[in-house]
């Protein structure tokens, strides 16, 4: 394990995909957490991430100088870098020179460990206000700016290391680079950490956990849960039961998808629950976006718990009781929780509305550690169809939420049509990766007039919702090109019954949120 310390911000998460993407595994430590702590986790190499702080700011975060005494090997990072120069008797002045953005940087021993085969001149990211004047006693200066005459340093000896710069953002050329120098060269680890291995110990982890109990999973169609499910059945498919709520409001073909894609892919025992009337019912009349979650999550817990209910009624006839339920949780759901302790408290996201606190279970989290482009190598290495690992978000409530108005069954199978169109042609145009997601709206209570044969209609607008985003924390309009606009239009308006307007909402997140109830 490499250990990534934590020192504020986003850098960490950042620093330990890159880590892992140099085919290393990385943990994310807080900084809080005692060296001796840290030391015994055996680090085969140790990160200081960059942090929003100034080492001389009151309160701000500290390093014990056992850190750099243990003999494993160190790379500070901006923050990190500073710490490190302070804490071993270097010179950090804050004097006022800051740097920001792309900054030239000379590399002035090329043939450092860090630096070896990088061009002398090139451009990385600066993001500091203090400054390291004179480095600590035994370390080489290896690279400076115009600004700071210290911006990188290193002592081969101590194996430690360290940059201004964030090596880790892609504005920093030749930064991963560096930091698999560092890696290989200066911890002198081996590149061998790979999807292969991260199912083989992950299925090891489970049989250990689960042992002869067993478990069930619930099925959303996302990713995770998918991905989650199909590694628990490769270790104990005999003891694991999924449930998959189909609530009605899925889009064309995705329950099939589970039914049979899933199923076919990893052999899984799957309960469906066809609650679609149900939540029909519970639906009528409700037009208020944030009703229409709620019950759409309160029904979803109620089928859920049924089922659960069933299968522990059915494994009980055989003697066996059911211990522990699966579920998708990532790496940044448990670091956002509580600092990657591994004690993080558990955020109910998964599914509609979250899973009941009071559930009476042991948690499998067989992707706690990952990232979710690692999740989807993982349903790759698995075996699982593309289409579902490369599905695009679609939120738990489903086109309940994508209906303006009451939703109804005719509703419904109108959105699934157009939909579905959309679907088509994103696809066939290549642009699925390109595009985050791409929500289809029903306005089921907007009515404009139009012409179509030689009549007049009076049909509703479906609204094209496409977006580009990293994280759905924020989002841009994609702008589709107009050829594939032009033959979705005219494909929904030809194909679909009753929708005789398409249009593109062209909003960015904020102020417009991606879905639009
Ligand atoms: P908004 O509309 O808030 O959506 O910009 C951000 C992202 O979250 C998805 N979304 C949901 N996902 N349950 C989910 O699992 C939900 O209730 C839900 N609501 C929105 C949305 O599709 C987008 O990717």
């Amino acid at each position: 394990t490499v250990l990534v310390v934590d020192f504020g911000a986003q850098y960490a998460q950042l620093i330990a995909r890159r880590v892992r993407e140099a085919r290393v595994y990385s943990e994310i430590v807080p900084s809080s957490m005692p060296v001796a702590e840290m030391l015994a986790k055996n680090p085969k190499a140790i990160i200081l991430s960059g942090g929003p702080s100034s080492v001389y700011e009151e309160g701000a975060p500290q390093l014990d100088r056992a850190i750099f005494e243990a003999g494993v090997p160190v790379f500070g990072m901006c923050y990190g870098f500073q710490l490190m120069a302070k804490v071993l008797g270097g010179t950090v002045d804050n004097t006022g020179a800051r740097e920001y953005g792309r900054t030239p940087l000379t590399v002035t021993r090329t043939g450092s460990t860090l630096f070896e085969g990088v061009p002398a001149q090139h451009s990385v990211w600066m993001s500091h206000g203090d400054a390291c004047s004179a480095a600590p006693a035994g370390f080489t200066v290896t690279a400076s700016t115009d600004v700071v005459p210290v911006a990188a340093f290193e002592n081969d000896e101590a194996r430690l290391y360290g940059v201004q710069y964030h090596p880790e953002v892609l504005h920093s050329d030749h930064g991963q680079q560096i930091l698999e120098h560092f890696l290989y060269r200066g911890a002198g680890i081996a590149p061998t950490w790979t999807t292969g291995n991260v199912v083989d110990e992950q299925v090891a982890l489970i049989r250990a956990q689960v042992g002869t109990k067993r478990a069930i999973c619930g099925l959303s169609g996302g990713v995770d849960s998918a991905v989650a499910a199909a590694l628990v059945n490769k270790a104990v498919g005999e003891q694991l039961t999924c449930v998959y709520v189909d609530h009605g409001l899925m889009r064309k073909g995705e329950t099939e998808q589970v039914e049979k894609d899933f199923v076919a892919a990893t052999g899984v025992q799957l309960k469906v629950v066809d609650a679609a009337e149900r939540f029909l019912n519970a639906l009528k009349g409700v037009t208020d976006p944030e009703e229409k979650r709620k019950i759409i999550g309160r029904e979803f817990i109620r089928v859920f718990e049924q089922a659960q209910a069933e299968i522990i009624a059915e494994a009980g006839e055989h003697g066996e009781s059911v211990d522990f339920l699966v579920q998708g949780t990532l790496y940044p759901d448990v670091v956002e929780s509580g600092g990657g302790t591994g004690t993080a408290n558990i955020k109910s996201h998964h599914n509609v509305g979250g899973l009941p606190e009071d559930l009476q279970f042991q948690l499998v989290e067989p992707l706690r550690k990952l990232f979710k482009d690692e999740v989807r190598m993982v349903g790759q290495e698995l075996g699982l169809p593309e289409e579902i690992v490369q599905r695009q978000p679609f939120p738990g409530p489903g086109l309940g939420i994508r209906i303006v108005g009451e939703v109804t069954e005719e509703r419904l199978d109108l959105l699934r049509e157009a939909d579905a169109i959309v679907r088509e042609e994103l696809t066939a145009a290549g642009l699925d990766r390109e595009i985050w997601q791409c929500p289809v709206v029903l306005l089921a209570d907007v009515r404009s007039v139009g012409v179509q044969g030689d009549g007049r209609t009076y049909g509703h607008p479906i609204v094209l919702r496409p977006v580009s985003s990293e994280d759905a924390m924020t989002a841009d309009w994609s702008r589709l090109p107009y050829d594939v606009l032009a033959r979705i239009s005219t494909r929904i308006t030809n194909e679909v019954r009753d929708v005789n307007r398409v249009v593109v909402d062209v909003t960015s997140k904020p102020p417009g949120t991606i879905e639009w109830e």
